[in-house]
């Protein structure tokens, strides 16, 4: 459906780019397999590379990879890894030591897409138990999922609030596996939640002016709002990117899986936000909207994953309204891919130029290579190509 508002030389691209995709992820899953990548040293994946070991929230993204790519091409070498994976990270859910709201990011597009595309009762029963884990986590007081475990505010924002009664933008991407948990087994009470958290974000991570706030203290035992500390943006008041691609993405699937308008009205106000701020910024986005110029720092992530957005909220507009996120999704993507993209099957990753947090003191964090930046990558491709799993 999209395909038709994209105009010949841009599909002549996406076509060229599915071309490169097929050849560059063939030879990474040869030598990846089950490994569980992050950011590739020396141009190779380690696994698990990151300090956060098997618990880190990244990783069911490379399965999400996998499955998007048998999904596309139907050839088994994609599936074996992805299952192998997915063994992997079961662990997660039964030593329940570093588990919190990723809990949607870790199993949807792992157990949640096997089960998609295959019908896999084991997947399913993975699926399960993490969405129970992640319905576990709401506080009816606030109506909202408690996004981190102790000591993570350590990192991030400085709150009246301890880490209990943080939410945070992000969860928006997590919350599908609850809507999914409903649909499979017919309970409200997990969409229940879902929609409880969106409204709560809606009230107090979004603001006026459509830019998002990453982080929000709320009183755990009262409900009450305290504060918005700053997160991984620039400061308190700033505009972090991919907190803004999460809230394009997030509200734009909870309206697809609730029908509520004002989910897709807050989801349209968020994406007009990105839209002229990519503008602006020759389609390619900065770690954070409202920073210094200089240093100029960018983070190709926030603009794949704005991209898979806006090909989401297409898909819920008329007609006449479609063509603008479908092209703003395009101007993102190829600039990204002019700027960013590694085509080299030696190497492993596609997309360079990703940052985890701005203010990263040693640098290794920032425009570097993150799974992620792929995964969004991929899907945006494929569903141009009207070949993508639907994950979330
Ligand atoms: N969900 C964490 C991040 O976007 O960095």
């Amino acid at each position: 459906m999209q395909r038709e508002y994209v105009n010949a030389a841009d599909l002549e691209w996406v076509d060229g780019v599915y071309e490169k995709l097929l050849v560059k992820m063939r030879a990474e899953c040869e030598r990846v397999g089950t490994k569980i990548p992050y950011c590739p040293k020396d141009g190779k994946y380690e696994d698990l590379g990151y300090p956060g070991g098997i618990h880190f929230w990244t990783n069911g993204f490379w399965p999400g990879m996998l499955w998007q790519m048998y999904e596309a091409t139907g050839e088994e070498c994609y599936r074996t890894a992805a299952e192998g994976v997915e063994e992997r990270l079961e662990v997660i859910l039964t030593d329940f030591k570093g588990v919190d709201h990723d809990a949607g990011f870790l199993f949807l597009p792992s157990a949640v897409a096997n089960y998609r595309k295959t019908g896999n009762e084991t997947s399913k029963m993975r699926g399960m138990q993490a969405a129970n884990l992640l319905a576990g986590r709401f506080n009816p007081e606030g109506n909202f999922i408690r996004a981190w475990g102790d000591g993570m505010d350590a990192f991030f924002g400085k709150s009246d609030v301890d880490v209990s009664g943080w939410m945070i933008i992000d969860c928006m991407m997590n919350i599908p596996l609850l809507y999914w948990a409903s649909e499979i087994t017919k309970d409200p009470r997990y969409a229940y939640v879902a929609k409880r958290h969106a409204k709560t974000a809606q009230r107090y991570v979004i603001r006026e002016d459509g830019s998002s706030n990453h982080i929000v203290g709320i009183n755990p035992n009262t409900g009450e709002f305290v504060d918005n500390p700053g997160g991984q943006g620039y400061e308190k008041g700033s505009s972090w990117s991919r907190g803004q691609s999460w809230a394009v993405y997030g509200f734009a699937l909870s309206y697809r899986h609730t029908g509520d308008e004002e989910f897709l009205n807050t989801a349209k106000k968020c994406a007009h936000y990105c839209i002229s701020n990519l503008a602006v910024n020759d389609w390619l986005p900065l770690v954070d909207y409202r920073a210094p110029e200089e240093p100029l720092k960018y983070d190709s992530t926030a603009g794949m994953i704005t991209a898979c957005g806006l090909l989401e909220l297409a898909e819920h507009v008329g007609e006449h309204e479609r063509k603008l996120y479908v092209e703003a999704a395009i101007r993102i993507l190829k600039a990204g891919d002019a700027k960013f993209n590694n085509w080299d099957p030696e190497v492993d990753s596609i997309v360079d130029g990703g940052t985890f947090f701005y203010h990263d003191k040693d640098g290794s964090n920032t425009e570097v290579p993150i799974i992620y930046g792929d995964y969004y990558f991929i899907e945006a491709i494929l569903r141009l190509k009207e070949k993508a799993l639907f994950i979330w």
